[in-house]
């Protein structure tokens, strides 16, 4: 008989990293994960502890193990070096994995119908994102908003997720003040626990809305400065072209001297140049097919730029993130004025 074992583990990879990719993902939201970060453990205490099924926990463990993800020896469960590097990068875990996992098994479906959308866990696509942020567009943003005409005071970000942008700027910049804005209920109960542990309630408040809601209601702010941070495709997806131009006129009719910093994605996954970088194939190249299932949608650096013309915008700067974090150029941070 043929020896096909060769040809069948490497046609089973791509099976092994999804189960992977899940099961850690469950390690990190369980608690697993940060339990045994603090010291090694037995699997009587790590289930007690998280109140989690004895026999099934170790189940899960066991398998890691395999996946060299913990270490097991003599009873006691700790992390391996694989395990601690995963760790730093939790929230790409907590935004593809926990927010588009359903979105991944719907795409047949949803190629068969009619445009229906894919559903996704949109809280934890809110706070994975802003734990990706840290990295990149936080940064990008500070850099935006250090090329300001006047320093920032109070800022408003609408689709803050958890709040993390807030926190951060907050903490390195006292004299801030800084509202949210943000739907979903999730990443704000979330946003609230991180601003109570951080000591920023009193210059820190989150509004569970939409960002049409918050502008048809009578909040009475005087931000100088406004975060979009991967929320006007969001807009695009949920009001179309027309409306994106609308909303951004609205805000700056509203708030006429207002810097408007825009972090966006260009979509280049039809360039087969850029996504041959590393980044590209395990980042943006599932990022992109994502967006084409889901209510958003990507548009290039060009077109972004055309639609903030036809919104009366002028670019004041742009920038990327750190090269450091990400070299593909394709995420992209805008500041944004009334033109006259
Ligand atoms: C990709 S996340 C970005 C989170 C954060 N701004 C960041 O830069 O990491 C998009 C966020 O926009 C929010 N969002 C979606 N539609 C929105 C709308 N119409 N108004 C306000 N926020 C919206 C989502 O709930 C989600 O938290």
């Amino acid at each position: 008989m043929m020896n096909i074992e060769q040809d069948l583990v490497a046609a089973l990879e791509p099976i092994r990293q999804m189960t992977l990719a899940i099961c850690v993902n469950h390690f990190f939201e369980t608690g697993v994960y940060r339990k045994l970060e603090a010291g090694e453990c037995d699997l009587d205490t790590l289930s007690r502890s998280l109140d989690l099924e004895r026999a099934r926990l170790g189940g899960l463990l066991g398998y890691l193990r395999n996946e060299n993800i913990v270490s097991h020896d003599k009873g006691v469960y700790a992390l391996t070096d694989k395990a601690r590097l995963l760790g730093r990068y939790s929230a790409w875990y907590t935004m593809l994995v926990g927010g588009y996992t359903e979105t991944f098994v719907q795409v047949g479906e949803c190629l068969k119908g009619q445009g229906k959308w894919a559903t996704r866990d949109v809280g934890k696509v809110g706070i994975g994102s802003c734990g990706i942020s840290h990295y990149d567009a936080i940064p990008l943003t500070q850099r935006l908003m250090a090329k300001m005409d006047t320093p920032a005071r109070t800022l408003l970000d609408l689709g803050c997720g958890n709040a993390m942008y807030l926190v951060e700027f907050c903490k390195t910049m006292p004299q801030l003040r800084a509202y949210g804005v943000e739907p979903s209920r999730d990443a704000c109960l979330s946003a609230e626990r991180i601003i109570a542990a951080e000591g920023l309630s009193d210059r820190i408040k989150v509004i569970n809305k939409s960002v049409r809601d918050f502008l048809e209601g009578k909040e009475d702010l005087k931000p100088d400065v406004m975060v979009l941070g991967f929320v006007l495709h969001e807009i695009l997806g949920q009001e179309g072209k027309a409306g994106v131009i609308d909303f951004l006129k609205t805000v700056t009719a509203r708030y006429p001297a207002i810097n408007l910093i825009v972090i966006e994605v260009d979509n280049q996954a039809a360039n087969p140049t850029i996504m041959e970088h590393g980044l590209a194939k395990a980042y943006y190249n599932p990022y992109y097919l994502i967006h084409e299932f889901t209510e958003q949608r990507l548009m290039t650096d060009a077109w972004w730029q055309s639609l903030y013309e036809e919104a009366g915008l002028k670019i004041v700067n742009h920038d990327y993130p750190d090269e450091a974090v990400d070299s593909t150029r394709l995420e992209i941070g805008y500041l944004l004025k009334r033109r006259g």
